[in-house]
């Protein structure tokens, strides 16, 4: 994905490399600022000769571990001590949208399955309210597709869209073999996420609400 705002990710990139020890399982979340941060995050294994195993949430971000020497693990094998992933939105109450990269279901079980959860992200990501910027992200099943949009009209979605894929004619297929709705609500209330996963059909949304995170901005450190 395209790197905006290089600055500010680099700034939080340096901050979570700073963070690991020899010996730590970490969760990997996707996009360019975890990126920036395994490039930071390798410079510090092959200087320390630390011993540092990832639990990745994409294939893009599997890929970029083995070529930067960072060894892979997974959720079977290992829990991780501790996760650092970026986001799209995050509102005053640590708030998330995520899954512009489409990653958002692998990326929230981790983060489920792990005890202390770093959020990195440039200012540009901080809005008075979520979906200011960016659509809630719905992965859902294929055949359930017309039964989970009119559910979620109901749930008060006032703009659905089919994610296209880029390069290929049709869809978005996720790396679960899914389809991706993008959508706006008329109002995001707390039980909205909840409320989303219930349909019949649906895998995961991009909302993340009442999670215990700790939000890396790189202007308040
Ligand atoms: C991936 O599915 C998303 O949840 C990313 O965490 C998000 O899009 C952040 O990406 P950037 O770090 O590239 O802005």
């Amino acid at each position: 994905s395209p790197i905006i705002n290089p600055a500010g990710k680099q700034k939080v990139a340096q901050q979570i490399a700073q963070k690991v020890k020899d010996g730590d399982v970490l969760g990997v979340g996707s996009g360019s600022t975890v990126y920036m941060a395994l490039l930071a995050i390798s410079e510090r294994i092959k200087t320390e000769g630390l011993n540092v195993l990832a639990i990745p949430t994409s294939i893009e971000i599997s890929m970029f571990c083995s070529k930067l020497g960072i060894p892979l693990t997974t959720l079977f094998e290992h829990t991780p001590n501790w996760l650092f992933d970026g986001a799209d939105e995050v509102d005053p109450n640590n708030g998330l949208i995520k899954g512009r990269g489409g990653a958002m279901f692998k990326e929230k079980l981790l983060i489920s399955s792990s005890p202390l959860n770093y959020i990195i992200v440039d200012d540009s990501k901080l809005v008075p309210k979520l979906g200011t910027n960016f659509p809630v992200p719905i992965e859902v099943f294929a055949q359930a597709l017309l039964h989970v949009e009119a559910e979620l009209k109901k749930l008060g979605a006032n703009s659905i869209v089919l994610r296209p894929a880029k390069g290929k004619d049709g869809p978005v297929i996720t790396e679960n073999g899914n389809l991706i709705l993008d959508c706006y609500f008329k109002e995001m209330n707390n039980g909205l996420e909840k409320n989303i996963k219930a349909i019949t059909g649906v895998i995961e949304s991009g909302l993340f609400i009442g999670y215990d995170l700790q939000i890396i901005t790189a202007e308040n450190n």
